[in-house]
Parts: structure tokens; C-alpha cells; sequence
């Protein structure tokens, strides 16, 4: 398992995060529909399985079959880490546990921390359920706990599901923070992400980059005119 920090699978990417995700962080990944979340934490997992992590990617949004295919269709093949066992896909059925969701999710998680790379794509389902904000702070706090250097946790969230006033704790919990938005660049739109908070890379808090989505390529970045870092 490398050392180093995890790779976006995008070089440009991971030079405006100082190198990439660094090992051991509780990750934010904020953005809304259409964004990138999914993308994004597609491209993280490969990046991760291809430094010899050991991955757990829970998902709101697809069936173990639906992401390899997903996957493939971003170039990002995982069927051969899928049948080793380095990769474990978990589909979730958040909604379904109502207001239990975030402490189900987390009893879930707990059971993977052997696996170095846990991601959750995305947590939106569990908080939509607005009575439960004391059992959200709580999955996040506990989150953190779990990571080490040996456990990375990656969450995605829809921008606006909680409570502005709870966003700021989280914020401030976690040790990396991805804001992804979908903006106007001149005459027309661009995806953006913005590198809000990197624990230990101070160099590049703010720094924001453009990019599209491209079939059979995934994510590539763009130059805009907003750009800076
Ligand atoms: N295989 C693909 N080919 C082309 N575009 C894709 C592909 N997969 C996702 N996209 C596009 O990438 C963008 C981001 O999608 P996604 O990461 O699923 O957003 P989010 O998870 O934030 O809702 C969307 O515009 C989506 O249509
Ligand atoms: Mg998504």
C-alpha cells in the first residue's frame, strides 16, 4: 500500500491538491446534481486501488453491476480489483432507513475500516430526513475517529441538504473539504471544483480549477477564466 497521498487519477487535479488527497483524512466532497461527486469519487477509487489500496465504496446510486458499468464507461475499469476483493461495491438503500440512516450507515462503515479507502457516494439520502441533525454531527464525528493512517474516509453530499448552520461544524471536522459547482464562464457553463480546505497543504486552499466530463475519458480539466491556484 503506497504511503502517498491518494491520486484523483488526474494529474492537474491532484497538483492543485498538493499532490492529492492525503492519506488518513476525512474528505468532503459538497456539490449539486450534476456536478461530479460520483465522478470524482469514481476517479479517486481507481486512483486508490492503483497504488494498491484496498477500497470500500458505498453508493446511493448504483447497483454493484450499474458502477462497474458506469465505471467503464469513464475508462475506469475494476472488475479484476472487484473479484480479487481489493474493491467491495456496497449499494445502500438509505432512504428506506428513515432517520436511522446515518447511525445504520456508520455501523456499516465500522465493518470496513480493515480496507484503507472507505467512500460513500453519496450521504444525501440520510439527511434528507431533517429530524435527525444531532445523529448527522454524529456520523461525521465519528467518522473522523475512524480515520488514521491507515483509513481514509470519503463522504459526497449534495450542496443544501443540511441545515447551513450544521454545515459549518462538518466543514470544519473534516480534514479536506471539494467543493464542486456548476457555473457560468462567460457564454457558457463549466463545471468547477474548488479546493476549499487541504489539511497540511495550505498552499492550495482556494485554488480552483475547471473541467468536463468526457465519455470514455472522465474527467479532464479546462482552462477558465476564473481559474486561479
Ligand atoms: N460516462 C459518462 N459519459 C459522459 N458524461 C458522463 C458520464 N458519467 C457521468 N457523466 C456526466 O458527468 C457529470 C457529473 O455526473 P455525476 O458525477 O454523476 O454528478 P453528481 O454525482 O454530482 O450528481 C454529469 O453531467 C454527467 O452527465
Ligand atoms: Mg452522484
Amino acid at each position: 500500500m503506497s504511503k502517498k497521498p491518494i491520486s484523483t487519477g488526474n494529474m492537474e487535479l491532484d497538483s492543485k491538491m498538493g499532490g492529492g488527497l492525503p492519506l488518513g483524512s476525512l474528505v468532503l466532497i459538497e456539490g449539486s446534481s450534476a456536478a461530479g461527486k460520483s465522478v470524482l469519487t469514481q476517479q479517486i477509487v481507481r486512483g486508490a486501488l492503483n497504488a494498491m489500496h484496498t477500497v470500500a465504496l458505498f453508493t446511493s446510486e448504483n447497483t454493484v453491476s450499474s458502477m462497474v458499468t458506469q465505471m467503464r464507461s469513464i475508462d475506469l475499469d475494476v472488475l479484476d480489483f472487484l473479484l480479487l476483493g481489493r474493491l467491495a461495491i456496497l449499494p445502500m438503500a438509505l432512504t428506506e432507513l428513515g432517520a436511522d440512516a446515518p447511525m445504520a450507515l456508520l455501523a456499516a462503515i465500522r465493518c470496513e475500516t480493515g480496507r484503507s479507502l472507505i467512500v460513500v457516494d453519496s450521504f444525501t439520502s440520510a439527511v434528507i430526513n431533517r429530524q435527525n441533525n444531532q445523529q448527522i454531527l454524529r456520523f461525521f464525528e465519528m467518522c473522523k475517529r475512524m480515520c488514521s493512517d491507515k483509513t481514509t474516509i470519503i463522504i459526497s453530499l449534495h450542496s443544501g441538504s443540511i441545515p447551513p448552520e450544521m454545515m459549518s461544524p462538518i466543514r470544519s471536522m473534516c480534514d479536506a473539504h471539494l467543493q464542486l459547482r456548476t457555473e457560468q464562464d462567460g457564454q457558457r457553463l463549466v463545471k468547477t471544483l474548488e479546493v476549499t480546505k487541504i489539511r497540511g497543504a495550505a498552499g492550495v486552499t482556494g485554488a480552483i480549477v475547471g473541467f468536463e466530463v468526457e465519455p470514455g475519458w472522465g474527467m479532464r480539466v479546462i482552462p477558465i477564466s476564473r481559474a486561479r491556484g
